[in-house]
């Protein structure tokens, strides 16, 4: 698939269930894949990922509920839990501090580019799965969650969440996005 019709097919999808149309191995090889051919900085290969299925998925999901103690719906946290797995991005703050002192002169922007690359390896998962036809969102509950994330995980001290990604068969797929005026956006000069 070419890469303006993949990322076409990427959409935000909140009605999943837990059917999918492949076989788990190749959404866990096109992870693995995606983790190992995203660029990052320094070369410093911070991106971690934890795909949390089955029993894992259900926990996680009423964790996060309980973490929110009533303040996100029970509806929106079912919504997730019905999908068939979560994708959990993290970067390793260690590999971060190493690559700071190593290049000084960079040591504010290390932690910026260790997000980027994790945001680079969320779109070509998120792209990868839908040419699968497999739906997924981008949700947020960090920082409250990250606690309970590291303990439910046994993670060292060192992972930063920085998203969870629900995925699962669609059930409902998304709505036609709206065309812009992209020139208002993107110039070209010369
Ligand atoms: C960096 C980033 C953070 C986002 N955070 C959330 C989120 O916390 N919860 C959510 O439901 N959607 C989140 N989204 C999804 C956006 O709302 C969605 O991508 C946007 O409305 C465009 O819709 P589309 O994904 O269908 O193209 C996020 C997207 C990005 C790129």
């Amino acid at each position: 698939m070419n890469i303006i019709k993949s990322l076409e097919k990427r959409r935000t999808i909140y009605n999943l269930n837990n059917n999918l149309s492949v076989e788990e191995g190749r959404i866990f090889k096109l992870i693995e894949e995606s983790t190992e051919l995203i660029p990052d900085a320094f070369n410093m290969k911070s991106s971690r990922i934890i795909v949390a299925t089955g029993d894992k998925q259900n926990k996680l999901w009423d964790n996060i509920y309980n973490v929110f103690k009533g303040e996100v719906s029970r509806e929106r946290i079912d919504s997730f839990k019905a999908a068939y797995g979560t994708i959990l991005y993290f970067y390793d703050n260690n590999v971060v501090k190493e690559i700071q002192n190593q290049f000084p002169l960079y040591k504010d922007s290390i932690s910026k580019y260790a997000m980027q690359s994790a945001a680079m390896l969320q779109i070509s998962i998120w792209s990868g799965l839908a040419e699968l036809n497999i739906g997924a969102s981008i949700q947020h509950y960090n920082p409250i969650i990250d606690n309970m994330v590291k303990e439910m995980f046994n993670l060292s001290e060192s992972y930063i969440l920085d998203a969870q990604m629900p995925f699962g068969g669609i059930v409902k797929p998304a709505d036609m996005k709206e065309k812009e005026d992209i020139s208002k956006r993107v110039k070209f000069v010369k």
